[in-house]
């Protein structure tokens, strides 16, 4: 067996930020101002996010580790043991942690845009799994995946939990997906965590935690922004809102403008109206029908699929369809 190792040799950087000024302005200037997502998750984001995660409303987190705790065993079966598993967007790596012992990889490649996050995640998993090869990658690998060119050698399986896939727009998980199928190949696969269509006060809820954390997180935005971009957000000057969209069948995120005000952002004057928003996020929630159809659409089929009792939440693996 290989010794297990965490990659120490290899030095994880953080992608350069300034590459994404042309995608931020194209969204600042629209109609409906948006802006990527990603721009969350600096250290102060990424710590809200562990937070938002433990809040009683939010319920995606605690029912997707519930429902890999409860299957680990059916869900190994499915995956078949011994393989190099990639997990993008690895975070903490705390859900791969409760598959190892049942799926036992032969190596495990979490991706994260955050470098220093990311080495301590890789370190933390090498110390409790001595067995396992830890190949941690940083990068973005919404933008770049020239990481797939050193990957321990080995029958692949992408782990992409957490209904990330829900804060793509559906072109673009049809593409992230296809990529993945490209990545796996017809002996590999994809374990997925996707959240599910439910009541729409659950849904508000969870979005609209009573503590104000995901209130929180997302103003926090504007502050990364700030930082990354030399801008001058001022976040005294937006609220959050989140709401379910039932014709999108998605949660919506913005930060409302209270007034009338411009802001300076990569030398160019962005103006907002009192009551304007920045859209700063899509949640899609799926069903198992939708699920199904986006997995063709990407030429996977779904395996296997796996609930909790109430339907809150779904993991399902996905194999190249013939
Ligand atoms: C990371 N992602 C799946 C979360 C979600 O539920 O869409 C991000 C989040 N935004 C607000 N709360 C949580």
């Amino acid at each position: 067996m290989e010794p297990a190792r965490s990659n120490q040799a290899n030095q994880l950087t953080t992608p350069e930020e300034n590459d994404h000024e042309e995608e931020i302005l194209t969204g600042l200037r629209k109609n409906q101002k948006t802006i990527s997502p990603k721009w969350f998750y600096d250290t102060e984001g990424s710590a809200l996010f562990e937070r938002i995660t433990q809040q009683p409303e939010y319920y995606p987190t605690r029912t997707e580790i519930d429902i890999l705790r409860d299957n680990r065993a059916a869900i190994a079966a499915a995956c078949g043991v011994g393989c190099v598993m990639i997990e993008p967007g690895a975070g903490n790596c705390e859900k791969a942690r409760l598959l190892f012992d049942a799926i036992r990889p032969t190596a495990y490649v979490p991706l994260d845009i955050s470098a220093t996050f990311l080495q301590a995640a890789a370190d933390e998993v090498a110390a409790q799994f001595p067995w396992l090869r830890v190949h941690p990658v940083c990068a973005d690998f919404t933008r770049d995946w020239s990481f797939v060119d050193d990957l321990p050698a080995g029958r692949r399986i992408v782990f992409y939990p957490g209904s990330t896939i829900g804060n793509l727009e559906p072109a673009a998980a049809t593409d992230f997906l296809r990529r993945v199928r490209g990545l796996v190949g017809a002996d590999g696969g994809l374990l997925l965590g996707v959240d599910l269509h439910k009541d729409r006060d659950i849904l508000n809820a969870a979005y609209n935690d009573a503590a104000g954390i995901t209130a929180q997180f997302n103003i926090n935005l504007l502050s990364h922004l700030n930082r990354a971009l030399d801008a001058d957000f001022h976040p005294q000057h937006f609220e959050h809102s989140a709401f379910y969209n039932a014709d999108e069948q998605r949660i919506e995120m913005h930060l409302v403008s209270t007034k009338d005000h411009s802001v300076r952002c990569l030398d160019e004057d962005i103006h907002f109206a009192q009551g304007e928003t920045l859209h700063t996020e899509n949640s899609y929630k799926y069903s198992p029908e939708s699920l199904n159809a986006l997995a063709t659409s990407a030429g996977f089929q779904v395996a296997s699929s796996w609930f909790d009792e109430q339907q809150l939440f779904s993991v399902h693996y996905l194999v190249c369809a013939p």
